[in-house]
């Protein structure tokens, strides 16, 4: 039988990465909740949504289609806007908007409907605390505030993204500040989370590792 899996930590710890090859070998899916954040930020600014009104966030989000394909690609009503949520541009106004509860309200209501039927890996900052609570297995991912900036540095350039290292450690600690301070669902280890550590580790071992804890659930 299936279960769904929630996967935590804060931004470049790998969370997506791990997720999206667990899926691919468990045959499951794969749910990056962090893109749908991002597209709530990346659709009010290009629709002239004020990005302080919570109200009108709220309303945007409700009237707006987020799609996923098979590949990864992530669509805002239709267009495709994988590569244009990735910017740091992009990365801070998403940390703002998810700061507003109604926004987290209509964005947790979609991901939990679709999760609903089980088979799902789940990544970002409130899965096994609120969007998933009955998950079978929760991992709360970490790694040093170096290793995320060297590998979303790295990630930037082999997607040629411009980006510059520091401006994107800056970012990391300002994030990490503003995810685990808000108010609403902040970032927290969920009190049945298995923490792993990803600084030193690579992604076979972490792959390795998760394969191995589930291994220990009964499905
Ligand atoms: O995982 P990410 O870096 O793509 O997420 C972008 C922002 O979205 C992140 O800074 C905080 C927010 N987020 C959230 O509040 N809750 C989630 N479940 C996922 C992301």
């Amino acid at each position: 039988m299936k279960i769904n899996i929630a996967i935590d930590g804060p931004s470049a710890a790998g969370k997506s990465t791990i997720a999206k090859i667990l899926a691919e070998k468990l045959h499951y899916a794969h749910l990056d909740t962090g893109a749908m954040y991002r597209c709530a930020a990346y659709h009010a600014l290009h629709s002239g949504v004020n990005m302080s009104d919570e109200d009108a966030l709220a309303n945007m989000i409700r009237d707006m289609e987020i799609r996923f394909d098979p590949h990864g690609n992530v669509f805002v009503n239709d267009l495709d806007v994988t590569k244009q949520i990735r910017t740091n541009d992009i990365s801070m106004h998403a940390s703002n908007v998810s700061t507003y509860p109604k926004v987290r309200q209509e964005l947790v209501a979609m991901q939990q409907e679709i999760a609903k039927n089980k088979g799902y890996i789940m990544d970002g900052r409130d899965i096994g605390t609120v969007v998933l609570p009955d998950a079978e297995l929760k991992i709360y991912m970490v790694a040093s505030t170096e290793a995320r900036a060297q590998r979303r540095y790295k990630e930037y350039i082999e997607k040629n993204i411009v980006a510059q290292y520091d401006e994107i450690y800056r970012d990391i600690e300002k994030r990490d500040y503003q995810d685990s301070h808000r108010a609403a669902s902040p970032l927290r280890k969920a009190d049945d989370a298995v923490e792993i550590d990803t600084s030193n580790m690579t992604i076979d071992e972490v792959v390795e590792k998760i394969s191995g804890l589930l291994d220990t659930i009964h499905r």
